[in-house]
C-alpha cells in the first residue's frame, strides 16, 4: 500500500498539560479516513515546552500511540506564522474579511521559516514512492519548497478554506510568492468550483499562467487543478449511535429540553462564522415569538486563537451580547441562549445534533462547513430542519436546506420561524435529500478521490532529458562533428518572451553568442522566426547568419543581402477573410492586436484580460477551424496568439530545404520553444540533435528550462570549434 504523508499545521491531537483531541473541519475530516491508509501525520501538537527532553518523549508517544510526528515550534514562530501570518493576515484574507487583515514583515518572515521547518522534516521521511499531502493555507509554500529540494516527490495541496476573488487576493504584499508556493503541487484541490476558478484566475493575471479548465501551466510547472468538496466522518457518528452512552446521553438531553424547541448553534469562536449577526437573528426572533418558555438556542462555541485581537474582541462582544439578550427575552422558568464555551465531547456533541429541531448554520463565509453535514449525517430519520447561509461550501451540495443570507437578519429571523414551523413531510422531503448525499460522500469518499486522483498523476516530461546530459551530450557531438549546421528560433529560444514583442532585442549575452557563431568556419547558422523579414534584418542583419522568416517562408542569406522566398505559388487568397473575422475580434477584445505578415496573419493578446483573452481566443479557433478547413491553411493556437499561415510553409520544410539530403553537414542542432518549432522536431535524421526550450509536450529529446540558459551551453559548446 502506498504510504501517505499527510501535512497539516495541527495534529489530530494538542498536546498541553493534558492530550486533547484537537478542533476543527481539517482534524475532524481527516481523522476519519487515516486508519484506512498507511498514513503518517506531520503537524504541530500546540503550545509545547521547549525542553528537549520534554520534546523527545511526545515525539516517542506520538509515534507509538498515533502514528504522527510533531513539529515543534518555539515561541517566536507561534507569534509570527500561526498567529500572525496565517491568522491574522491570511485567513481574514481568504474570508473576504479585508479590514482584518494586519500584516509584519517579520510574520512573513516566520511563516517562510516555518514552512520550510515542515518541509525539512518531510524530506527527511519522504522515500520515493510516497504520497504528500499538504492541507491548508498555514503551509501554502511547502509543495513549492518539496520540489525546489530535487527530489520526485508526488505532491497534492488541499485548501479547506475559500479562496477569494483575484480582486481581493491581489491585496496581499505576497500574494505571488504565494501562488507559486502552491503551484509546487502536482494536483490541488479546492471546496468549490467558484474557489479554484479564482485560484486559476489568480495565478493568469499575477503570474501570467497559461491555464485550461483544470491545468495551471506556470514556468516549469505542470498543475493540475481539481473540485473535492470534504465529507462528514459518517461511519464515526453512525457507530457512536449504536453505543449505549451515547442513548443515555439522548434520553438526558430529553428529558431536560421536554417541551422546548431546541436550536443549536456549534462552531469555532471565529468572526468568520457571523456570530452577532446570528445573534441580531435571535433577538430579531425572540422579540416575535410567542412563547418564550418553549424555545432554547444552544449555542456551542469552541475556543479559537484567543491570541489574535479580533478573537478575543469577538468573545467579549458575544459574551455581552449573549448576556444582554437573556436578560432581554428570559423569562422566571426559561434562558433562552443556553451558551457554552467550550468543546463538548463527541457523544455530547452527537446527542445535540439527534436532538435538535433546527440546526443554525449562518456564516458570513466559509470553505465547506462540516458541522452542517454532521448534523445532516445524525438525521437517519429524516427530522430536523437545516438553516444554511449561501456562503458556505456545503450550500452547495445541501441545496434542500433553509438556504439564507445571513447579512439579512430580517429574512433569516423569518425562515428560522418557516423552519420550526414546517410541516413534517416538508421537513423530511429535504433532510431525506441531503441525508443521502452526505451519507455517499463522506470524508472517506473525499479523501480516497484526492488520493487515487493525485496517484494517477504522471508527473510531467520524464521522457526529456534534461539540462545536465544535453550540455555533456552537446559538448560530445560538437567535439566530434566537421560541418555543423544550427536552426535556433529566437523569441522564447534565445530570449524571454516579452509582452511588446518589439522590446524582446538581444541582450549582451545574445549577441556575444551570434558574434561568435558569426566567426566560426565550421558552423552555419540560420535564425529560423516567425517573425516578418524586416524585424528579423533590424536586429541580426549585421550578424553572419542566414535569417528565415515568417517560419520558413523567406530568407536572408548574408552572401545575397536580399530577401528570397522559399516556396513559390502561394496561394494567400484566405488572408482577407481572416483578417475580417480578426478585426472583429479586436473590437470586443480589448488589447488585442492584428499582427500582418506575408504567408500569415496573427491576432495576439498578450496584452488584453488573461481570462476573456483566453475565452475568446478559444471562440475564435473554433470558428477558424470550421471555416478553414478546406484551405491550404495551418490554423494555430500559440503563446497568447492565434495565427494562420500557409501550410506550404513551415521550419521544418526550411531545415529540409537547407540541410536535409545529402548535405555537407553531418550535425544538424535545432531548438525552438513552440509549437511552430515541432515541425523540425518530427524530422527523422540521424544527424539531427533537437532542444525543446522551456516546458509542455515535444518531439524533441532534450529539454532547457530558459533561453538564458541554453544561450549558456551553446556559447559553452562551441568555444573550441574552429
Ligand atoms: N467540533 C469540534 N469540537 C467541538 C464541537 C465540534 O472539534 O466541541 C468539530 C465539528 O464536529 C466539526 C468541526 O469542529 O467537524 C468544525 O468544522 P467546520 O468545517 O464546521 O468549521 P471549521 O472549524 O473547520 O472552520
Ligand atoms: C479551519 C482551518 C483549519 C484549522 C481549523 C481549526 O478549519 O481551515 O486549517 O485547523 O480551522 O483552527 P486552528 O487554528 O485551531 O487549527
Amino acid at each position: 500500500m502506498t504510504r501517505i504523508i499527510n501535512i497539516a499545521n495541527r495534529l489530530p491531537l494538542t498536546i498541553g498539560e493534558e492530550i486533547v483531541e484537537s478542533s476543527g473541519g481539517v482534524v475532524s475530516a481527516l481523522e476519519g479516513v487515516r486508519r484506512d491508509y498507511d498514513m503518517i501525520w506531520v503537524g504541530w501538537p500546540g503550545k509545547v515546552t521547549a525542553d528537549r527532553k520534554d520534546q523527545q518523549d511526545i515525539e516517542n508517544l506520538l509515534a507509538r500511540k498515533y502514528n504522527c510526528l510533531p513539529v515543534f515550534l518555539n515561541k517566536d514562530e507561534i507569534t509570527g506564522y500561526y498567529y500572525g501570518f496565517s491568522n491574522s493576515t491570511l485567513w481574514p484574507l481568504l474570508h473576504y474579511r479585508s479590514y482584518y487583515i494586519r500584516y509584519r514583515q517579520d510574520w512573513w518572515r516566520q511563516y517562510r521559516r516555518v514552512n520550510q521547518k515542515f518541509t525539512d522534516v518531510i524530506l527527511k521521511i519522504a522515500k520515493e514512492d510516497d504520497v504528500i499531502w499538504v492541507h491548508d493555507y498555514q503551509l501554502m509554500l511547502v509543495p513549492q519548497m518539496l520540489k525546489q529540494s530535487g527530489r520526485n516527490l508526488k505532491v497534492g495541496f488541499f485548501l479547506h478554506t475559500p479562496f477569494p476573488s483575484y480582486e481581493v487576493f491581489r491585496c496581499h504584499p505576497q500574494r505571488k510568492e504565494l501562488l507559486a508556493g502552491v503551484l509546487g503541487a502536482d494536483l490541488i484541490g479546492f471546496q468549490t468550483f467558484g474557489y479554484m476558478r479564482h485560484f486559476r484566475s489568480s495565478t493568469m493575471r499575477l503570474l501570467g499562467a497559461e491555464c485550461d479548465s483544470m491545468v495551471v501551466r506556470c514556468g516549469d510547472r505542470k498543475c493540475h487543478m481539481g473540485v473535492f468538496p470534504i465529507g462528514a466522518n459518517v461511519q464515526s457518528f453512525q457507530a457512536e449511535f449504536k453505543t449505549s452512552r451515547f442513548r443515555k446521553k439522548l434520553a438526558d438531553f430529553k428529558k431536560i429540553y421536554k417541551r422546548k424547541k431546541v436550536i443549536l448553534s456549534v462552531e469555532r469562536l471565529d468572526y468568520s462564522k457571523g456570530i452577532i449577526r446570528k445573534l441580531d437573528v435571535i433577538d430579531r426572533f425572540l422579540t416575535k415569538w410567542h412563547d418564550k418558555n418553549n424555545i432554547v438556542f444552544i449555542f456551542i462555541s469552541i475556543p479559537s486563537r484567543d491570541e489574535v485581537p479580533e478573537y478575543a474582541q469577538l468573545k467579549a462582544n458575544v459574551e455581552s451580547m449573549i448576556g444582554r439578550l437573556n436578560g432581554k427575552h428570559a423569562t422566571v422558568e426559561n434562558t433562552p441562549i443556553h451558551f457554552i464555551y467550550k468543546s463538548v465531547d463527541f457523544t455530547e456533541l452527537c446527542a445535540l445534533y439527534r436532538l435538535a429541531d433546527v440546526a443554525m448554520v449562518t456564516p458570513l463565509m466559509d470553505g465547506m462547513n462540516l458541522v452542517a453535514k454532521e448534523f445532516v449525517a445524525c438525521r437517519p430519520d429524516f427530522t430536523g430542519a437545516l438553516i444554511l447561509s449561501e456562503f458556505t461550501g456545503a450550500a452547495n451540495e445541501l441545496f434542500q436546506a433553509f438556504i439564507v443570507n445571513p447579512y439579512d437578519i430580517d429574512t433569516v429571523a423569518e425562515s428560522l420561524e418557516l423552519a420550526i414551523n414546517a410541516q413534517q413531510d416538508d421537513i423530511k422531503r429535504r433532510m431525506r435529500g441531503m441525508y443521502e448525499r452526505v451519507a455517499q460522500f463522506d470524508a472517506k469518499y473525499w479523501a480516497g478521490k484526492f488520493i487515487n486522483e493525485l496517484g494517477k498523476l504522471e508527473i510531467e516530461d520524464t521522457s526529456i532529458q534534461k539540462e545536465a546530459d544535453v550540455r555533456n551530450e552537446l559538448v560530445k557531438r560538437v567535439k566530434k562533428s566537421r560541418k555543423m549546421v544550427f536552426f535556433l528560433d529566437y523569441d522564447g529560444t534565445l530570449c524571454d518572451l516579452q509582452n511588446d514583442p518589439d522590446k524582446a532585442g538581444p541582450d549582451e549575452q545574445v549577441k556575444q553568442l551570434l558574434e561568435a557563431l558569426s566567426c566560426k568556419k565550421n558552423i552555419d547558422t540560420f535564425l529560423i522566426s516567425g517573425r516578418r523579414g524586416s524585424e528579423l534584418e533590424k536586429w541580426f542583419g549585421k550578424y553572419n547568419v542566414t535569417l528565415i522568416a515568417e517560419h520558413g517562408f523567406s530568407y536572408h542569406s548574408p552572401q545575397s543581402n536580399r530577401w528570397l522566398k522559399s516556396v513559390r505559388n502561394v496561394d494567400l487568397s484566405w488572408k482577407k477573410s481572416v483578417r475580417k473575422i480578426f478585426e472583429q475580434y479586436v473590437g470586443t477584445t480589448q488589447g488585442s492586436f492584428i499582427e500582418e505578415k506575408t504567408s500569415s496573419i496573427v491576432w495576439h493578446y498578450r496584452m488584453a484580460d488573461p481570462e476573456f483573452g483566453l475565452l475568446n481566443a478559444q471562440q475564435l479557433m473554433a470558428m477558424l477551424q470550421d471555416m478553414l478547413s478546406n484551405l491550404p491553411v495551418e490554423v494555430r493556437h500559440g503563446k497568447k496568439i492565434i495565427e494562420v499561415s500557409s501550410m506550404q510553409a513551415n521550419k521544418g520544410l526550411a531545415l529540409m530545404r537547407f540541410a536535409g539530403g545529402k548535405s555537407k553537414y553531418d550535425f544538424i542542432l535545432c531548438a525552438g520553444d513552440d509549437q511552430t518549432d515541432e515541425s523540425m522536431f518530427k524530422l527523422a535524421d540521424r544527424r539531427l540533435f533537437k532542444i525543446k526550450i522551456g516546458q509542455g509536450q515535444s518531439n524533441a529529446e532534450f529539454r532547457i528550462d530558459s533561453p538564458k540558459e541554453f544561450v549558456n551551453i551553446l556559447l559553452g559548446a562551441i568555444r573550441n570549434v574552429r
